[in-house]
């Protein structure tokens, strides 16, 4: 008796931890912030990490700058990722419609073999937007708007920082050309190609991943400090994309009229 009062006691105490930790666990997931990932196609294209390089994408002309490679979902108290909030992910092309040029333009995927960008945008909407406190055309109008107000091309150029094919610039003066125009609300994020690896290598510029609001309406201070993974020199190749082999169609009126 006095057994089975204990066991259920254990079950009950269970019971109890079981209940009460699932809406503090669930309070603790809850995404308050997010980080716009801008990726350089200079750098990607570069990359001597890649088996197949980069491929121009079918649709559209991807724009020699950066451009948004996804738009993620953060929890402040853990600082990590929050992701797959909906189980059943619907995404649609209507809400997209009147965005449709610039996403293809800024919102350009480079993966091989070349496509139309919208299995990224499928992906990223899925894994994270939907864990973003916004409807769908709103979450992908935020990200090209804030892909606008960082420009980080022409503030990088301002302080002489151009995409050029040998010179290297200071991670320092890298960052001290964006410190003025957008705070402390961005990390420089590096790709490492070895020359003659584990001695010689390039840190090339691959992403700035900058800190927003959970409304996607501002850049702000990041929450959760994050270091820069490039050595004191990094590089910045100038943009070339491959000239596409495979004959692309082109969209029939139909599918322009969309
Ligand atoms: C391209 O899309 C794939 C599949 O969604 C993704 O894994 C990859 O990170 C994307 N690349 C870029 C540069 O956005
Ligand atoms: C998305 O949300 C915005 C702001 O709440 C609203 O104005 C817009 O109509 C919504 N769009 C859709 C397709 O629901």
């Amino acid at each position: 008796m006095a057994v089975h009062r204990a066991l259920a006691g254990i079950c009950l105490l269970g019971l109890l931890l079981c209940l009460s930790s699932s809406p503090a666990a669930r309070a603790a997931s809850k995404p308050d912030y997010l980080i716009l990932t801008l990726m350089w196609p200079g750098s990607y294209c570069a990359s001597t990490q890649l088996t197949e390089k980069c491929c121009k994408p079918t649709n559209g002309e991807p724009a020699a700058d950066f451009l948004v490679q996804a738009l993620e979902t953060y929890d402040s108290t853990t600082g990590k990722p929050v992701t797959g909030c909906s189980r059943s992910c619907d995404f649609k092309i209507l809400p997209l419609v009147n965005m449709l040029d610039d996403l293809y333009t800024y919102y350009a995927n480079l993966t091989c073999p070349s496509n139309s960008g919208m299995p990224h945008w499928k992906d990223v909407w899925c894994t994270y937007g939907t864990c973003s406190s916004l409807n769908q055309s709103l979450y992908f109008d935020r990200a090209l708007r804030l892909r606008e107000k960082v420009k980080p091309l022409v503030n990088l150029g301002s302080s002489g920082i151009i995409p050029h094919a040998t010179k290297s610039y200071s991670l320092e003066d890298i960052n001290d050309a964006l410190v003025p125009r957008i705070g402390f609300s961005f990390t420089v994020v590096c790709t490492r190609n070895y020359i003659l690896w584990p001695f010689f290598y390039d840190d090339y510029l691959s992403q700035i991943r900058v800190c927003v609001s959970s409304d996607g309406r501002s850049i702000i201070g990041c929450p959760n400090g994050r270091e820069s993974n490039c050595g004191d020199t990094v590089k910045f190749p100038p943009v070339s994309y491959p000239v596409s082999s495979t004959v692309i169609e082109l969209p029939s009126g139909d599918e322009m009229a969309l």
